[in-house]
C-alpha cells in the first residue's frame, strides 16, 4: 500500500495520541529505515526497548522456531518458556519470583498491588511515597505514582495512596513516613525525567530507611533495567536490593513483555486469583526474553554497554569544552543524557534533519539510547553527527 493512502487510513482510523514523525519500515542493528528509502542512525531504540539493536537474530530465530511451535497457551496451564525465563530473571538479579506482564505500566501497577496487600496484612498501611519527577506509566495508578505532575492532568480523579519525596533527597523520604506508609517507590536512574541517576548516597539511604521503617523498597527497573546501564538492573550499582522490583521494555526486545520480582520471602503475598493476565508470560514472547539472556550470556553485550556508554559520555564532555551549549553529561551505560538547557528542542530537531534519531527528556535534556550491540565506529558516526548539530545551533 503507498504511503499516501497509508496516512489517510491513520488519520481516518487511529486515534491521534501521539506526535508521529516518519512511518518505519525496516530496523537491523542500530539503522532503521522508513517508507521512501531514508536510513537512519537510531540512538533511541524504541525508547530503550531493542536494547540488542532492531532485530536482532537471535531473537528473530527464537520467535520462528517458537512461533511455529506455540504462540499462546493460558496460564491455566504452565508453558515450558515461563520458568526458564524466571530463572534467568531471578539469576540475573535477586533470586525472587517473577509475575509475568506485558507493559511497564502493568507491571507497576502489579508491584504497587503487591505491596498494598503486604502492607494491609501488616497493620492496614497501604500508602506509597513516590518521587518528584518520576515516571511509572499511563494507567489510573501508576499515573498517580507518577511525579510528573503534568501527565494527570483531565484524569482526576486521582488514585488515592501516594505522596512525594524529593528524588536524591533522604530527608525529603523521611518527612513523609508515616504509620499507614507501606512502601517507597523510585527508579534507580529516572529516565523520562531527564536521566537522572540516584546518589550512592540516596540509594542505599533509602534500602537503611525502608529497613528502620518496617517498610517495602520498590524499584521501576522498567527503563534502566535489561542491561540499558551496562548492568542487568541498575541498582546492582549501588550494592544493595529491592523488596520488589517492576521491569519490561527490553525485556522482549521489542516483544512486549514485562515483569514483576518480588524477594522470595514474600513469595506467599499473591495467591492463587489475587493478581492475573490474560497474555502475561506467553510462550512466544518469553521465547523472545530467552534470547536476550542467551545475548547478555554469550555475547558479551553487557560489557560493551559499560564500555562503549564510557566512550560516549567521554567524548561528549570532550565536547562540552568547545560547546557551551552542553551543561551537563549524565548518565550510567549506554543510558545517556545532555544537558543542554533551553536549547533542547533546537538540537533535537538539528539531529533528525541529519537522520540521527535521539530522543528528548525532562524538559532540558537530549537522551541518548543506542544498542548495546553498538560498535566503536558506530559511535563515532553518532559523535560526528552530533556535533555537526551542535554547529548548526
Ligand atoms: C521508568 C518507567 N516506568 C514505566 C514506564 C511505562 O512503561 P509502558 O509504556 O510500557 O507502560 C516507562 C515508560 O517510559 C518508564 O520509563
Amino acid at each position: 500500500m503507498d504511503k499516501k493512502t497509508l496516512l489517510e487510513m491513520q488519520n481516518e482510523y487511529v486515534l491521534c495520541t501521539y506526535n508521529r514523525d516518519t512511518m518505519m519500515v525496516k530496523g537491523e542493528g542500530s539503522y532503521l529505515w522508513d517508507i521512501d528509502g531514508n536510513r537512519y542512525l537510531d540512538f533511541t531504540m524504541g525508547i530503550g526497548v531493542c536494547n540488542l539493536g532492531h532485530c536482532h537474530p537471535r531473537v528473530t530465530k527464537a520467535l520462528q522456531e517458537q512461533a511455529a511451535k506455540l504462540l499462546h497457551v493460558s496460564n491455566l496451564f504452565y508453558n515450558e518458556n515461563q520458568p526458564q525465563l524466571a530463572a534467568q530473571i531471578a539469576k540475573h538479579s535477586f533470586g525472587g519470583k517473577v509475575f509475568f506482564a506485558n507493559s511497564g505500566a502493568e507491571a507497576n501497577e502489579g508491584i504497587i498491588k503487591f505491596a498494598r496487600k503486604w502492607g494491609n496484612a501488616h497493620g492496614g498501611r497501604n500508602e506509597i511515597i513516590a518521587m518528584d519527577n518520576s515516571f511509572h506509566g499511563r494507567t489510573l495508578a501508576t499515573l498517580a505514582a507518577t511525579g510528573r505532575s503534568k501527565y494527570r492532568v483531565g484524569f482526576q480523579p486521582d488514585v488515592q495512596g501516594f505522596s512525594f519525596a524529593t528524588f536524591n533527597d533522604l530527608d525529603s523520604v523521611k518527612k513523609l513516613i508515616g504509620p499507614k506508609t507501606c512502601a517507597v517507590m523510585c527508579e534507580p536512574v529516572q529516565g523520562e525525567g531527564g536521566v537522572i541517576p540516584a546518589t550512592k548516597e540516596f540509594l542505599t539511604g533509602l534500602r537503611a530507611l525502608c529497613d528502620e521503617a518496617g517498610i517495602l523498597l520498590l524499584f521501576d527497573e522498567v527503563q534502566c533495567g535489561m542491561g540499558r546501564t551496562g548492568k542487568p538492573f541498575a541498582h546492582q550499582y549501588y550494592g544493595i536490593e529491592p523488596d520488589a522490583m517492576s521491569m519490561a521494555k527490553a525485556l522482549g526486545n521489542g516483544v512486549p513483555l514485562a515483569a514483576f520480582e518480588v524477594q522470595q520471602k514474600y513469595a506467599d503475598v499473591l495467591q492463587p486469583g489475587m493478581h492475573a493476565s490474560t497474555f502475561g508470560g506467553t510462550p512466544i514472547a518469553c521465547a523472545a526474553g530467552l534470547a536476550v539472556f542467551d545475548a547478555f550470556d554469550q555475547d558479551g553485550v553487557l560489557d560493551n554497554a559499560v564500555k562503549m556508554g564510557a566512550y560516549l559520555r567521554d567524548r561528549l564532555n570532550a565536547l562540552k569544552q568547545n560547546y557551551p551549549v552542553i551543561k551537563d553529561v549524565r548518565g550510567l551505560g549506554c543510558m545517556i543524557g545532555v544537558d543542554v538547557g533551553d536549547q533542547v528542542k533546537k538540537v533535537f530537531a538539528a539531529c533528525r534533519a541529519l537522520n540521527f534519531l535521539v530522543l528528548t527528556a525532562g524538559e532540558t535534556t537530549i537522551r541518548l539510547m543506542p544498542a548495546l550491540t553498538i560498535t566503536k565506529e558506530i559511535a563515532d558516526e553518532a559523535l560526528v553527527l552530533f556535533e555537526k548539530a551542535l554547529k548548526t545551533l
